[in-house]
């Protein structure tokens, strides 16, 4: 069957079979077969951040567990989520609800599972901030865990499930807790602007700015930003802003693991990067380095897996010899056997 419907990036590719699951049971019911056939299998949400670039020789596991439940106690409402209810539904209908706190990240594309795996964030948001448990079945035995905030470990795109539980677990709730005494965030370019702001206010603004600079993968096949924004040291970011007038940056805080000189990193927009490299509005073939958000690449229509490889190395390559930057994508990208690094 064809994987193009089930991957927003929409490249022609195919697998052995796609099989979906609504409950635990039924998953890992498939998941003994592929293995006693010897077949890799994918754990698929909504294919918002998978880019399949070659057949894949294996089984496609689609998440349709769902499901959502609420209570709240004086001071919080608590919400446990079915991993696979779409991301976007779940925040509307939490805005109707007034459970408040997700209006930054609405209109992400994908499902509610895939939202710890690398801690979806958008104007000025990480969802961690709202995480209270994961819900998760480990694939091999079928035990059941459940996760606090701080074991899932997350961080910029990142969580314990990108590294020590990588390919290892099925998420099958999040649990969120939600203060009542909510803070709105508004300190991101656009929103600031807001008169007054209310979470519907946040919620309507952030939907029209992702509409105007966010192609829609409906009419425009693409998995959102392809390259993570790069994390760099004081000392590179300030050789590079003693050759470009402005470099737009963003002062983080690094790991515990970092010596305290070194604690205070500097984030630089990979889309500004890509922009300077001279590669915004360029095509390979049917890919396009998206006009308006550089940092998303698009299918034209047609496009091949090795489009996308070849135009994804180029970026990495101009960038690094401008900039001496190493971009990293964001984007999960297979190859035949599963997930392949660039
Ligand atoms: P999928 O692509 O289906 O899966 C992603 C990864 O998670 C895969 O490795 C998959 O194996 C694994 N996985 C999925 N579900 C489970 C599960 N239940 N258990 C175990 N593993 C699982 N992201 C942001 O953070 N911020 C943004 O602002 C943003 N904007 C976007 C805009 C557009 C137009 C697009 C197309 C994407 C954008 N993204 C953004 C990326 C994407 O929406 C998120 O990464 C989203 O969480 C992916 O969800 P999904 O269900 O589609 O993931
Ligand atoms: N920029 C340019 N040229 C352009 C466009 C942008 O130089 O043509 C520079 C500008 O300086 C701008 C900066 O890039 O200020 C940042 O752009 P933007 O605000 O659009 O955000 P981003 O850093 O590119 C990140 C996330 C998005 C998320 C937005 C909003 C990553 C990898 N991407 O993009 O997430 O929606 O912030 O918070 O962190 C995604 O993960 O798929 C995604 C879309």
């Amino acid at each position: 069957p064809s994987l193009q419907p089930y991957s927003t990036f929409g490249l022609a590719a195919s697998c052995d079979s796609i099989q979906s699951f609504s409950d635990v049971t039924s998953f890992l019911s498939i998941f003994k077969t592929s293995k006693n056939n010897n077949k890799a299998i994918y754990i698929l949400g909504g294919g918002s951040n998978s880019v399949f670039t070659d057949d894949f020789d294996g089984t496609i596991l689609v998440n349709e567990i769902k499901g959502i439940s609420h209570f709240d106690t004086e001071s919080h409402h608590y919400l446990r989520v079915g991993a696979g209810e779409n991301w976007h539904d779940f925040v509307t209908l939490c805005m109707k609800e007034k459970w408040y706190g997700f209006e930054n990240l609405a209109l992400i594309p994908g499902s509610v599972g895939a939202c710890p795996i690398q801690n979806i964030g958008a104007y000025g948001r990480e969802v961690n901030t709202l995480i209270d448990k994961v819900e998760c079945v480990f694939l091999e035995t079928g035990e059941q865990v459940l996760l606090g905030n701080e074991d899932c470990q997350f961080g910029y795109r990142d969580s314990v499930f990108k590294h020590a539980l990588a390919n290892k677990v099925l998420i099958t709730h999040v649990n969120f807790k939600l203060p009542k005494h909510y803070e709105l965030e508004t300190s991101y370019g656009e929103l600031a602007a807001l008169t007054e702001p209310t979470p519907e206010k946040v919620y309507s603004k952030v939907i029209e700015i992702r509409k105007s600079k966010l192609p829609d993968p409906a009419e425009l096949g693409n998995a959102g930003s392809f390259f993570k924004n790069p994390v760099v040291s004081k000392a590179v970011f300030q050789a590079i802003a003693q050759d470009y007038d402005s470099v737009p940056h963003f002062v983080v805080h690094g790991g515990v693991e970092l010596p305290a000189t070194e604690k205070e990193q500097i984030k630089i927009p990979a889309a500004w990067l890509i922009d300077q490299a001279g590669f915004k509005g360029k095509t390979l073939n049917k890919v396009r380095c998206h006009p308006t958000q550089p940092l998303v690449l698009t299918n034209l229509g047609g496009a091949t897996g090795n489009d996308v490889i070849t135009m994804a190395k180029d970026i990495i390559a101009s960038v690094q010899g401008k900039f001496g930057i190493q971009l990293e994508p964001e984007v999960r990208l297979l190859g035949s056997k599963g997930l392949i690094s660039l």
